[in-house]
């Protein structure tokens, strides 16, 4: 049996539907339900249910966004440091293998060739990294498992989200026998205030930036491949290969949906942080090297992004398409 902890979540709901597809006996279970919150409740419910391996999809995201975060600073660290830590170490003491759903966004930007080399470029809006990006994107590199976050609170700036984030690893990373799994910015084709492919199409106005995404379904199936492999544990960047900018996912958009507006953008980055954001946003390329190495597949980005699209699910159909 495999217990799932947060599955009432966006990211917990697809792991239910991956388990049920898979026909793998799991048991989800919800604070509503059991307060797994707290150490001993968890460690009773793992010495008496025995599960093969825990997954937890549970976190403090923000509501509608991370700016959220900034205003309850303790629900935050509660969700995302203390609930993880508390996980690693029933299931240390319990002796069971579990996985947690970590962020790629503890990043910031990508790797660059420069000068004197590569090197790690924070701001991939600035000209000279943009013009990279823009006529040589086969030069660009992500950021690996090894690399140090580079959006948290020993290197800032970063949001208080992203903060808390990089701190579970840290303080899960030396605890048992874990998955660290690194979700990015998660879509498909449901439409819902949580996938970005929606997000796009319902802000007033977009914000370039360039960035790997992890579908939501591949994403769950990936991790769940890893455990099946027996892949040895550690942290993993689990995105779609590649990156895209929101231009061109905003230009898919408009070729698979053609929605009756145009997409207007931000004119710069100090606009959107004046009136649309509060925290900074963390916008990065990760690198799924060591995901694939272990046997894993995961299909590029793009093909995603264009079969997302052209399956798409409108939460209300009559406001979407043209006829
Ligand atoms: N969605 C994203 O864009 C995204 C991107 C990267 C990483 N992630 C990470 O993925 C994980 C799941 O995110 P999600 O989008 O599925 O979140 P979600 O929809 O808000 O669901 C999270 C679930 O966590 C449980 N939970 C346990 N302790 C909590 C606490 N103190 N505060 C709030 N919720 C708590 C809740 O389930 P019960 O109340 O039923 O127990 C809740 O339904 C999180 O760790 C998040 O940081 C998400």
């Amino acid at each position: 049996m495999i217990l799932l902890l947060g599955g009432t979540g966006y990211i917990g709901q697809a792991f239910a539907s991956e388990l049920h597809a898979r026909h793998l006996e799991h048991r989800s279970l919800s604070r509503h339900e059991l307060d797994y919150t707290r150490f001993d409740v968890l460690l009773g419910v793992l010495r008496s249910a025995r599960p093969q391996f825990v997954l937890n999809a549970a976190g403090y995201t923000g509501k509608p966004n991370v700016d959220a975060c900034e205003l309850d600073p303790g629900g935050t660290l509660a969700g995302n440091l203390l609930l993880p830590q508390t996980i690693a170490q029933a299931c240390e003491v319990a002796g069971i293998p579990w996985g947690h759903v970590s962020s790629g966004c503890i990043y910031s930007g990508a790797k660059l060739p420069g000068p004197d080399g590569v090197h790690a470029v924070k701001d991939l809006t600035q000209p000279a990294a943009r013009s990279i990006v823009d006529t040589r994107p086969e030069t660009v590199q992500g950021y690996t498992e090894t690399d140090l976050p580079n959006f948290c609170f020993p290197d800032p700036p970063c949001s208080f989200y992203s903060g808390t984030k990089a701190m579970a690893e840290s303080a899960i990373a030396g605890l048992g026998s874990s998955y660290i799994w690194r979700l990015r910015i998660p879509f498909d084709e449901f439409d819902s205030p949580r996938n970005y492919l929606s997000k796009i199409q319902n802000y007033p106005r977009v914000y370039e930036n360039v960035n790997s995404l992890s579908h939501r379904r591949d994403f769950v199936r990936a991790c769940l491949d890893l455990w099946a492999l027996r892949a040895p544990f550690g942290i993993y960047n689990v995105t779609n290969p590649g990156w895209v900018t929101t231009r061109q996912v905003a230009e898919l958009i408009q070729a698979r949906l053609k929605p009756r507006r145009e997409f207007a953008y931000w004119a710069s980055d100090a606009e959107f942080y004046r009136l649309a954001a509060k925290t900074p946003r963390s916008n990065c390329v990760l690198d799924v090297s060591k995901l694939l190495a272990t046997g894993v597949v995961l299909r590029p980005v793009l093909e995603a992004l264009d079969e997302s699209l052209q399956h798409w699910q409108p939460a209300h159909p009559w406001s979407v398409t043209e006829p």
